[in-house]
């Protein structure tokens, strides 16, 4: 197997500083390529940032300095030379399949023979980034969840032509980076489906959400009692968790799930008109609440009746069924162990192990009320097929 020693990182924006930072305090030469110098140049200022922030508070390990791991990081606008002693190569520019053809191309005719080109996209199509170089057995992703240095999972995934010593070697080097809340979860990922497991679990309770937005706006129901339906049973209500994560991104992730696995994604009128006024969460401070004051304090004492944590929970297992169907992962322990690390919350299996039956019923009735075909149970949910598996 490869011994992975110099790693260029493509891409110096949110996730490829942070994974810069990363793979330095693993020990590896890192090197840093964007487009412009200053982009670059700010990457480097703020892996510096996060090192120094880590070495003030001790965290950087015994006898290790922000200035001895610096002094293994070199920057550069011009890939083609970046890549020319590199081992493995992570690409993390933006998510445009054009824009990372020409990356890996470029890549590919410049890095050794042995070299591994891994990609972070969380959408796209490992074969078809693969298909842009002639070396698709060594071409993985490795998707890393937002921050690098605080989530623990990594999701190494196969694309049609992946070998396994490809993803053997991203498995390594992915438990190799060190991780503040504890050990990583470095799963494989067996097929190149949309979402891959988390983002792929999680994304159907989105067709959920938008149905019980719309028909909270169609009643002239408060957003506050949405919220109130989820009560404590999870840390941000749906409403205040989209403002959270940006209702601009919901409605280009639906977009994007509508494409590739159903129509049913299709956003719902609530995000849509939210997106249309520029009224994006968090980020613009108006969404469903008003953050100009920081979080919003929400009034969670009455309930409109309309969302119900257990059948995100019913909707979660049911997708999960359906990534053991595909044959996406090698069991549903990696599933509900890939939830934990990525998302910090429970997967479904555990629970769905004893509720598959009422679980069951409670999605054939939400797929007739929302008439979402997309939300009926599938058959491996519905026999308990999963019950007996071991692992
Ligand atoms: P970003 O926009 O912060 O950074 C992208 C960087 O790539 C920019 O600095 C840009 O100048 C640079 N770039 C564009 N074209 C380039 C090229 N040809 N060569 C070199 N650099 C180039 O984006 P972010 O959020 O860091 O995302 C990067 C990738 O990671 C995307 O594929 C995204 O889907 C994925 N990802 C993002 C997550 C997130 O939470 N932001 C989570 C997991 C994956």
């Amino acid at each position: 197997m490869v011994d992975v020693k110099n790693i260029v990182i493509i891409g110096a924006g949110l996730m490829g500083h942070n994974a810069g930072q990363i793979f330095l305090m693993a020990g590896y030469n890192v090197t840093l390529v964007d487009i412009k110098d200053e982009f670059v140049d700010n990457g480097v200022a703020k892996i510096d940032e996060g090192l120094k922030k880590l070495e003030a508070k001790g965290k950087l390990g015994e006898g290790i300095s922000t200035a001895d791991l610096m002094g293994k990081l070199k920057k550069t606008t011009d890939t083609a030379s970046a890549v020319k002693d590199a081992d493995f190569v992570l690409e993390a520019v933006v998510e445009l399949m054009d824009v990372k053809k020409q990356v890996f191309k470029t890549c590919d005719e410049n890095a050794p023979a042995h070299c591994i080109l891994a990609t972070n996209t969380s959408t796209m199509s490992i074969t078809e980034i693969a298909s842009a170089t002639n070396r698709p057995d060594k071409v993985i992703g490795m998707h890393f969840f937002n921050p690098p240095i605080l989530m623990r999972l990594i999701e190494i995934i196969a694309g049609e032509k992946s070998s396994d010593e490809a993803m053997d070697i991203g498995v390594q080097v992915g438990q190799s980076l060190p991780c503040l809340r504890g050990k990583r979860f470095v799963p494989k990922v067996l097929k190149d489906r949309p979402g891959f497991i988390v983002n792929r679990i999680n994304a159907p309770v989105q067709i959920y959400m938008n149905w019980v937005f719309d028909q909270a706006a169609e009643k002239g129901i408060p957003w506050e009692q949405i919220d109130g339906d989820a009560g404590s049973l999870m840390p941000m209500g749906p409403c205040e968790l989209s403002d959270y994560v940006g209702i601009d991104t919901l409605f280009h992730v639906g977009n994007y799930y509508m494409g590739t696995l159903s129509p049913d994604f299709k956003p719902g009128k609530v995000i849509s008109k939210m997106v249309e006024d520029k009224k994006l969460g968090r980020k613009t401070t108006q969404g469903f609440f008003d953050w100009s004051g920081g979080r919003p304090k929400i009034d969670k004492s009455q309930k409109a009746g309309l969302f119900n944590v257990e059948t995100s929970m019913a909707i979660m297992l049911n997708e999960g069924c359906r990534l053991l169907e595909e044959k996406v992962v090698s069991g549903f322990k990696v599933i509900d162990e890939a939830n934990m690390a990525g998302m910090n919350t429970p997967g479904p299996f555990a629970g769905g192990k004893k509720q598959f039956e009422k679980w069951t019923k409670i999605l054939e009735e939400l797929a007739e009320k929302t008439g979402k075909e997309y939300l009926k149970p599938c058959e491996l949910m519905k026999t308990g097929g999963f019950v007996s598996m071991r692992k």
